[in-house]
């Protein structure tokens, strides 16, 4: 390792001692989630305080029977999605897809047509392309409709946009029903397919994985569906009776439980337990979204970088490092130092685990990814950043998994499987230690105290497509 000069290392350290997570702040903030989420389960009005802890109208968990051919519309991030899904009824499914790039313009977008309507366009390309016959069917093939926003949901395939999340900003559109835009803009193209449920991708994930698992090999419950990605999200099945705001009569005679979508990315908007630097107050000052959903600036994928840049540009501007180059450039640094978000996280994921000498490994990547050629001694400052954001973010990623394990280790009480929790995103899938992290946090937490149980990750490929497919095949 090499040395930096004292004051850089003081400064330095400093900011490693803000990022630091102690075992016993986990576990306090563990106690203080499953608070939240019981205040979000009676308190029927969405406020900035509350996690919303939305009922989804989902009200069993797949067994792996299920059976059809269903379509799938994955509205989450950037991209959107179109699949088929054959779910051939022993854990196991066919899929095709079409994956587009949402343009920049819609994402903020004047009017909800605008986009609603590029969405109904790809469904048509896509069956175009896979599925000629789907419109001479006599049924119309049915969809499921993966929205991953905070959504108030009132049936399967009822709910309003509550507000808008990772980069999308269309004012329009919240507050309307995200169904029936997506339905009329099919109608409008003579498209033969009913949407018939609306699921957010961590319900998909949840029901995805609960379809792959087989309880039989891997002596699991599925009891999370999880995302760490671009945003970071989860749902658990919750029973009926601890659900005070729901209104029992829109549900069916028998249901004793509801899938819950947590959005846990809004857990503690108000800052009572969440630690914040000065670098995670600026970068919520630039979102589209400041004040909400303030868990999720802190972890995921599209955050972590610009919370490392912020750092960076701080460190420049105090003097520190940069200096040669800022001359050398004749005043000017790189853009993707200077503006915001274009650090992607994939990047720090190659910082991260960079060993090699001088870490040169380090210096060719910030080189050729983000023009910015690097001394040594930025070099170690930039990994000893990036190491201290990524713990912080996995450190917390585990309070939700802990906590809802708590809450729910009761319902599994007469049963001696252990807990698997599905996972999807890039940031859980490919950051490297991610998982590791986030495990022996949970494991400092040990929600499941008193029992022989463990908790597992697994990884719920294509969650969100296959989950809204499951969702279809309930209707
Ligand atoms: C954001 C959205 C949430 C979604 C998550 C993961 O937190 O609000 O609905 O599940 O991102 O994509």
């Amino acid at each position: 390792m090499s040395t930096l000069p004292s004051k850089l290392e003081a400064v330095v350290s400093d900011i490693e001692q803000q990022f630091l997570i102690t075992d016993d702040f986990i576990i306090k903030a563990t106690d203080y989630f499953v608070e939240s989420m019981e205040k979000g389960l009676s308190s029927p009005k969405q406020t900035r305080e509350h996690m919303p802890m939305i009922p989804t109208f989902v009200t069993s968990i797949p067994n792996g029977k299920e059976k059809g051919l269903f379509l799938a519309a994955d509205l989450g991030g950037t991209n959107f999605r179109v699949c088929s899904i054959d779910l051939k009824g022993d854990h196991t499914f066919e899929l095709k897809q079409s994956k587009y790039k949402i343009p920049n313009d819609i994402m903020k977008a004047q009017e909800a047509e605008e986009l609603f309507s590029y969405l109904a366009k790809k469904v048509k390309a896509f069956l175009d392309e896979h599925h000629q016959d789907s419109s001479s069917h006599e049924n119309p093939l049915k969809l499921g409709f993966t929205f991953s926003f905070p959504v108030d949901q009132t049936a399967l395939n009822r709910g309003t946009l509550i507000r808008w999340t990772k980069g999308f900003s269309i004012d329009d559109a919240v507050g309307k029903d995200v169904v029936e835009l997506l339905q009329a803009n099919l109608v409008i193209l003579g498209v033969n397919v009913d949407v018939v449920a609306l699921a957010n991708d961590t319900v998909g994930t949840l029901l995805s994985r609960a379809y792959a698992n087989n309880p039989d090999e891997t002596n699991a419950n599925t009891i999370i569906g999880c995302i760490f990605g671009t945003g970071t999200n989860g749902t658990y099945y919750e029973a009926l009776d601890n659900i005070p705001k729901l209104d029992k009569d829109q549900v069916p005679k028998g249901v004793k439980g509801m899938v819950i979508n947590t959005e846990w990315g809004s857990f503690d908007n108000t800052l009572k337990v969440l630690p914040n630097t000065k670098y995670d107050e600026i970068v919520d000052k630039q979102t589209a979204n400041p004040g909400y959903h303030l868990f999720e600036k802190r972890i995921s994928g599209m955050f972590i970088g610009e919370i490392l840049r912020v750092a960076l540009y701080d460190l420049f501007e105090q003097g520190f490092i940069f200096q040669d180059l800022y001359k050398q450039r004749g005043g000017s640094l790189p853009h993707r130092i200077t503006e915001p978000w274009l650090l992607d996280a994939e990047i720090l994921s190659y910082i991260e685990i960079d060993d090699s000498t001088d870490l040169k490994m380090l210096g060719l990547v910030l080189q050729n990814n983000l023009r910015l050629p690097t001394t040594s001694q930025e070099r170690h400052v930039i990994q000893r950043l990036t190491r201290a954001i990524s713990r912080r973010a996995a450190y917390l990623s585990a309070i939700p998994l802990a906590a809802i394990t708590k809450k729910v280790k009761d319902q599994y009480k007469d049963d001696d499987k252990d807990f698997e929790i599905g996972c999807d995103g890039s940031v859980v899938e490919f950051y490297p230690n991610f998982q590791e992290t986030i495990l022996q946090a949970i494991a400092a937490i040990d929600p499941l105290k008193g029992t022989n149980k463990k908790i597992h990750l697994k990884i719920a490929k294509d969650g969100s497509g296959v989950g809204a497919a499951l969702c279809a095949s309930t209707v």
